[in-house]
């Protein structure tokens, strides 16, 4: 069982460091394999996404990433900046389904930013895509007639990348209460608007799921309103970004979630995938071992579920970090004094 290890920038390398703690303590044949990405990887190759860094990847069963960005990188060119490392995985891996659980931790209410009845009744699902939309659009500076520099990014869908979201999105939905909502912006934008026609055209083929639709400003409204409305969100890659980070707040932190990023490619035991928290790199506090490394440690247990196979020892995982939770061994980010290592020590002591 190969995972290939990209840790990153900032507070990248302290989480990922006690997820593969964790990975270790399992009774699994696992081969690690480590690999430069982001700013840490222009500093040493001179790209963010060195080729070396791309065949490790492709080698291995599953990607296990901590997270890239870095400020002193901010004015190189766009395609040098740390950025680039995941984008260019996400898109030359062909991972176009990221999913992203937000779901309440028992005992964890008073953390959200939401009221305790209110938070105590999230357990949903974002489905973003992955590969598309304004992200990966024709992108520049111009210059307008009137002398003006102008910015743009070109947002578009085709039908075949909209059908296969949304056929995740129903998969999902199918294996949870059976709700999807789709998220999107059909009321200005035709890129919305095909969205919303195709995942309607693929909605035939789920007659066992409920669909809804809503826009995408709504939809951020309702998310802090009544989040316990939601199961499945299917939303495009932009939309889905935001939205996800504003799930984790009413989860209580953005330390807490974690995300799969999964494509079509099977391996020996599941689908190959690349696992990684949804926040970023954190340079205001990196290297000061206080950030919590839970996202990390859960998104190493959807590595374990979807491309190892390994439903029981993901269960075991997250059981764990649970407990950790519950038992008050708290990062400052939910209010605690707990370091990255105690939270680590905490996870494994549980499992
Ligand atoms: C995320 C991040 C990335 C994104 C950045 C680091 C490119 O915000 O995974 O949510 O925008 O997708
Ligand atoms: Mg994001």
């Amino acid at each position: 069982m190969k995972i290939a290890v990209f840790a990153g920038d900032g507070i990248g390398p302290e989480v990922t460091e006690q997820a593969v703690r964790v990975l270790k303590e399992l009774p699994l044949p696992l081969s690690l394999i480590t690999g430069d990405v982001g700013g840490a990887a222009y500093r040493l190759h001179g790209h963010p996404l060195p080729d070396e860094t791309l065949v490790a990847a492709r080698e291995a069963d599953a990607v296990l990433f901590g997270a890239v960005g870095d400020p002193s990188c901010d004015t190189l060119d766009r395609h040098l900046r740390p950025e680039q490392a995941v984008l260019g995985l996400r898109r030359e891996l062909g991972l176009f389904a990221n999913l992203r659980p937000a779901k309440m931790f028992p005992g964890m209410e008073d953390a959200s930013g939401l009221k305790p009845e209110i938070a105590s009744a999230i357990d949903l699902l974002i489905v973003r895509e992955l590969n598309g939309d304004v992200y990966f659009g024709e992108k520049g500076m111009r210059t307008t007639d009137a002398g003006l520099r102008e910015g743009y990014d070109i947002m578009s869908y085709d039908e075949g990348e909209v059908r296969r979201i949304a056929r995740a999105g129903f998969e999902a939905a199918r294996k949870r209460r059976g709700k999807l909502c789709s998220v999107d912006k059909a009321n200005v934008l035709e890129t919305s608007q095909l969205w919303r026609d195709v995942v309607i055209e693929v909605a035939k083929d789920y007659a066992d799921v409920e669909l809804t639709h809503m826009y995408v400003d709504n939809a951020a409204m309702q998310l802090v309103r009544n989040p316990g409305q939601f199961d499945v969100i299917v939303t495009g890659n932009l939309f889905g970004d935001i939205l996800s980070d504003q799930a984790s707040m009413c989860v209580g932190s953005i330390g807490l979630l974690a995300s799969a990023s999964l494509g079509e490619r099977r391996t020996q035991h599941g689908t190959f995938g690349l696992y990684e928290p949804i926040h970023g790199s954190a340079p205001d506090i990196a290297g000061q071992g206080i950030a919590n490394p839970l996202a990390t440690i859960l998104s190493a247990a959807d590595l374990l579920r979807h491309s190892l196979g390994q439903a029981a020892q993901a269960e075991r995982v997250e059981s764990a970090v649970a407990a950790t939770l519950s038992d008050g061994v708290l990062g400052r980010d939910l209010g605690g004094t707990a370091t990255t290592a105690e939270i680590g020590d905490a996870v494994i002591a549980r499992l």
